[in-house]
């Protein structure tokens, strides 16, 4: 996509930054744009496969990237994810908490409780073991900027996804309730809620393209965002310019939840 006319890119010069999910969809997007501002980018995915072409696209293209492997709800991995970072590229300005599953659909009288605890666990304790993790590093650097990929489904209800939008509603409110906290040790914390955006997970609930073209009406913009529009917002939120922006809840959504 192009950039608008005098739009000046955000500089991520010499920075350190990890990407959990940057093997597939808005992680992979993310990585590459982070690493093509100047960023050494921790490339972190369950998916060892998609991880490391992720890592060989930013290294052909001349950029400094590494790849983990890591489970974001294991602490263990967390920590290593961690201790990489700042092994390799000399500390942790950044991270860009992302992975996360959409997880099993059904009311609620019919949904098992294994369906529940996979996707809260893989959203939103993933989220605290990768928050914790990087924040017992940053908090003795004294800096730092996390971003927590929540989604729409953080503000507001969408059917048969019972699981989803409770672990995407505590992922708003573990960012807000971590971002005053930890603005006063100089760390900030924030959130991007995406709406339907094409990427893998997104191909897979919109197979069935009458269910796709009722997906795209439903955006006020027309159309399903892009893994690079949501990138740019992590990329903004990850660098220096959003200097003064503290526990924000951002949507990218081409206007759904303002409709
Ligand atoms: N695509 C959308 O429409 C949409 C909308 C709103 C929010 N989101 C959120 O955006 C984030 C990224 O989604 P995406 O659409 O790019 O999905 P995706 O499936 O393309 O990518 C997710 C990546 O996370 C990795 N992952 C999953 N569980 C993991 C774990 N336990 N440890 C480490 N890595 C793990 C997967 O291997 C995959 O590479 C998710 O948190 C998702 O909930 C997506």
């Amino acid at each position: 996509m192009a950039a608008p006319v005098g739009y000046e890119k955000v500089d991520l010069t010499g920075k350190s930054l990890i990407v959990t999910g940057g093997g597939s969809g808005m992680g992979l997007e993310a990585s590459l744009l982070l690493a093509s501002r100047g960023a050494k980018v921790t490339v972190v995915d369950l998916a060892e496969e998609n991880g490391r072409k992720t890592v060989a696209r930013i290294t052909e293209a001349g950029g400094t990237a590494q790849f983990v492997k890591a489970d974001i709800t294991n602490e263990d991995d967390a920590a290593a994810m961690v201790e990489a970072a700042v092994t390799a590229y000399g500390g942790l300005d950044g991270a860009f908490n992302n992975a996360g599953i959409i997880g099993a659909g059904g009311k609620i009288s019919d949904y098992s409780l294994a369906d529940w605890n996979k996707t809260l666990t893989i959203n939103l304790t993933g989220a605290f073991v990768s928050l914790r993790a990087e924040l017992r590093y940053m908090e003795k650097q004294g800096y730092g900027s996390i971003v927590n990929t929540a989604s729409t489904a953080g503000l507001i209800a969408y059917p048969n996804l019972p699981a989803y939008v409770a672990s995407k509603h505590g992922v708003v409110g573990l960012t807000k309730q971590v971002a005053v906290d930890y603005a006063p040790l100089g760390i900030r914390v924030n959130a991007i809620l995406p709406g339907s955006t094409m990427t893998p997970l997104a191909e897979e609930s919109f197979a069935d393209p009458e269910l796709k073209a009722k997906a795209e009406s439903a955006q006020p913009i027309g159309r399903l965002g892009q893994p690079e529009e949501i990138a740019e917002m992590a990329a903004w939120l990850l660098s220096d310019a959003s200097s003064f922006v503290v526990g924000g809840i951002f949507t990218v959504d081409g206007g759904v939840t303002a409709a």
